[in-house]
């Protein structure tokens, strides 16, 4: 019970609203209720773009103009926002008290919804052990696991679900050995991932809000027991790191330690899976881009830069008025919301040209903001970067002939944007005699 009056407060009356709003041409709604325009939202993002820098919605307030988007994320006016924040009083106050006491991305401690001094603090912590030198030894770690995964591709091929079996896999492996999570443990926390998700959503469907809850409580329940296991056992990886790193002799508390070292976690994998796929069917739906790699694998930085800013796989996020302000000559008042559309700043015409097209040696392609900016910048974006460039390059190089074998399937989230499956066809591996 407790559970569906949070579900109506927080998700459903929310979902209502926006329907009648969509139905009603309201932008920002079609973008939270409607599947196809968030597959295809170039009429949307552009039709805001035409309105004005910054556009007031039924919802909130909304931007998809690059100068805009940057400068908001590093304003002092604004703050970051948590759960149940945008919605009206009386259901923030019924959507506080029925909360679960689960880990949330969105609910404090996390990184993602404190500012200073607690942000400082915790991000001075995680950034003590995610140091630039630790992410680069990651590098031929990542290239251990791409070849590893893609040699049991080869044996189970030819014909699978490349976001499945390896933009998926990848990453796990790769961010559970950086953070000592034991193998036997990785699908579950794949599968933990995959039905939190949404988590980052809003107008979630009941069906969609119970997953949610259930993922979030089981991968808070293992982490728990995780980090136990590394107290009483620390190993050299980071999150033993995590455990033991002070900041003037303070140390995280337990559900600080949970919610960084969750937030991480988690992040380390729902996010470059979604690039990863994005990715190869960015090249395989554009094989003269693909062309250009082969012939010159120094492009492959500028690439993956460009894969970031044509499928952001964060499209949004939200930062809320600390008090009244005027922003590009729109009044908003103390406790709105703003939406910062990254997806849309990355395709804004002023800073790209010819916006929609993809580029893999556009020279300013890293001026996308599909990592944030400011202070929650974020953590792992050279990890990510490496990632896929190394899991791309490896995969296209083992195998030359790979091509689609089905439409694929989009993933149903609003802020997080990939492909849920993807269909391909292996063909014949490259072999040392024969490299294509
Ligand atoms: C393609 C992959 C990735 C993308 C697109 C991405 C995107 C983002 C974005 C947009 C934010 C900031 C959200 C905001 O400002 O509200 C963020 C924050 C964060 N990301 Fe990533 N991320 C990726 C991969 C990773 C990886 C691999 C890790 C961990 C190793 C990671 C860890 C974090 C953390 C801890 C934060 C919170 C930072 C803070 O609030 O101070 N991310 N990421």
């Amino acid at each position: 019970m407790k559970n569906r009056i949070r579900w109506i407060a927080a998700h459903g009356l929310v979902r209502y609203g926006a329907k009648k709003a969509a139905k009603a041409g309201d932008l920002q709604a079609k973008l939270v209720v409607d599947p196809e325009t968030r597959a295809n939202p170039r009429q949307v993002f552009e039709k805001i773009r035409a309105t004005g820098p910054l556009v007031k919605t039924r919802i909130s307030n909304i931007t998809v103009t690059h100068r805009v988007v940057h400068d908001l994320l590093r304003s002092d006016d604004l703050r970051v926002t948590e759960i149940g924040a945008s919605l009206p009083s009386p259901l923030r106050w019924i959507e506080k008290r029925t909360r679960s006491k689960a880990l949330h991305p969105l609910k404090p401690p996390s990184l993602l919804s404190v500012e200073p001094p607690e942000h400082t603090r915790y991000r001075k912590l995680v950034t003590s052990v995610f140091t630039p030198r630790a992410v680069a030894r990651m590098r031929e770690m990542v290239q251990e696991k791409a070849d590893s995964l893609l040699s049991e591709l080869a044996a189970a091929g030819p014909q699978v679900d490349i976001v499945h079996e390896y933009c998926a896999q990848l990453p796990v492996a790769v961010i559970s050995t950086i953070l000592g999570v034991p193998d036997k443990d990785r699908q579950r926390v794949l599968e933990f991932g995959e039905m939190a998700a949404p988590s980052l959503d809003i107008g979630l469907s009941w069906e969609q809000f119970n997953r949610v809850e259930d993922g979030l409580a089981q991968f808070d329940a293992w982490l728990a027991g995780h980090l136990a296991e590394l107290r009483r056992n620390p190993g050299d990886d980071l999150m033993s790191q995590l455990i033991r790193a002070e900041e003037d002799g303070v140390g995280l508390d337990d559900e600080e330690l949970r919610a960084t070292a969750g937030l991480v976690l988690a992040a380390g994998f729902e996010t470059t899976v979604n690039l990863l796929g994005s990715g190869i069917r960015l090249l395989l739906d554009n094989p003269n881009q693909l062309e250009i790699l082969r012939n010159d694998p120094s492009h492959w930085p500028t690439a993956v830069d460009e894969m970031l800013r044509l499928e952001s796989p964060v499209q949004l996020t939200a930062r809320m008025a600390k008090h009244d302000v005027t922003i590009e000559g729109v009044p908003v008042s103390e406790g709105a919301l703003v939406i910062l559309v990254l997806a849309g700043a990355n395709r804004d015409p002023d800073v790209f040209d010819d916006p929609y097209r993809f580029d893999v040696t556009r020279a300013n392609a890293g001026k996308h903001l599909s990592f944030s900016g400011g202070r929650h910048y974020c953590l792992g974006a050279s990890l990510a970067k490496a990632e896929t460039e190394v899991g791309l390059k490896t995969l296209f190089d083992k195998f030359p002939h790979l091509r689609l074998a089905g439409e694929g399937v989009r993933r149903d989230t609003r802020v997080l944007h990939g492909w849920a499956s993807l269909p391909v066809d292996l063909g014949q591996p490259a072999t040392a005699d024969h490299p294509s």
